[in-house]
């Protein structure tokens, strides 16, 4: 018998995982098969814990339960306790769950590897200071970026999240308004593409040869991709880190690596985008 993952969120009929994980599947010639749960947003705990019971093997948590999903675990890994947050639910041997946090290490895959932009001794700017900053920290620092700086539309929050990383590594955090200096990668992580808006940015934000990532994915091209563009700024959406941790997810769950180009590939041409 095949065995279950699911993805649970709300909303969730959007999703392009069951597809992407389907294709990892079918390429990897693992026997798996892969739905989408809504749960209600005030039961995702028993809707997580009625999907292991009935023997389902993992599962991915998108939003708004990724900090439930991190109570729910018995067990974190490193980068999910420093994210705070929980996208990978794994059921162990023994019935105990163990909570990962896959979306950093899916944005470096795809900024490193996908799109071969450098990030190891480059000045890079990650604008915003919710979740999905603090899902991305661990991982940036990790490729040892000469230098991070965390701007926010509260600054207060930035300078919080960067006195909470630094330990890792040197890190400065401060607000939007006011930010000055040039990057060679920045990095949006705000919520704002969701909302059709444009973080407050300055002019002149990148050096020569800088480059724009926007986490946030649309069918057309983001607010952020767009303005980074009108620069001749080279930008990317972030529909690669969206396979690349659902590649890490389905690493975790079944100790193959599953490979992201052509998945990517196909899911751009669906979507009708010509690139990034
Ligand atoms: P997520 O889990 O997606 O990170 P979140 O934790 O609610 O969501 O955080 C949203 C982030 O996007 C915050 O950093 C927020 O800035 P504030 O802390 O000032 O609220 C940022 N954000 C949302 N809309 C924005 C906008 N229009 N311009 C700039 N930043 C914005």
């Amino acid at each position: 018998m095949s065995d279950h993952y699911a993805v649970v969120g709300n909303p969730i009929a959007h999703s392009l995982s069951p597809q992407i994980h389907h294709a990892f599947a079918a390429q990897t010639g693992e026997d798996l098969l892969y739905r989408k749960l809504l749960a209600p947003l005030d039961a995702f705990a028993e809707c997580a814990r009625t999907f292991f019971a009935e023997g389902g093997r993992g599962l991915n948590i998108t939003l708004p339960f990724k900090l439930e999903a991190r109570d729910l675990a018995d067990q974190l890994t490193t980068r999910a306790a420093a994210a705070g947050a929980v996208n990978t639910l794994l059921c162990q041997e023994d019935g105990r769950l163990l909570g990962d946090n896959t979306d950093g290490a899916g944005l470096v895959a795809d900024i490193c590897r996908n799109l071969g932009w450098a990030i190891r001794d480059k000045q890079v700017l990650l604008i915003g200071a919710g979740g999905a900053a603090r899902g991305a920290l661990l991982s940036l620092l990790a490729e040892q970026p000469a230098h991070l700086h965390l701007a926010n539309r509260t600054a207060a929050k930035a300078e919080q999240l960067a006195d909470d990383f630094s330990h890792y590594s040197a890190l400065s955090g401060g607000g939007l308004q006011g930010l000055r200096g040039r990057f060679d990668l920045v990095i949006n992580a705000s919520s704002a593409s969701l909302d059709n808006a444009l973080p407050a940015l300055p002019e002149q934000l990148f050096t020569t040869g800088g480059k724009a990532y926007d986490m946030v994915y649309a069918t057309g091209p983001t607010p952020f991709v767009h303005w980074a563009r009108a620069q001749r700024v080279p930008a990317s959406d972030g529909l690669g880190m969206l396979v690349g941790q659902a590649a890490e997810s389905f690493y975790l769950w079944r100790g193959v690596y599953p490979q992201v180009a052509p998945v990517l590939t196909r899911l751009r041409r669906g979507l009708g985008k010509k690139n990034n």
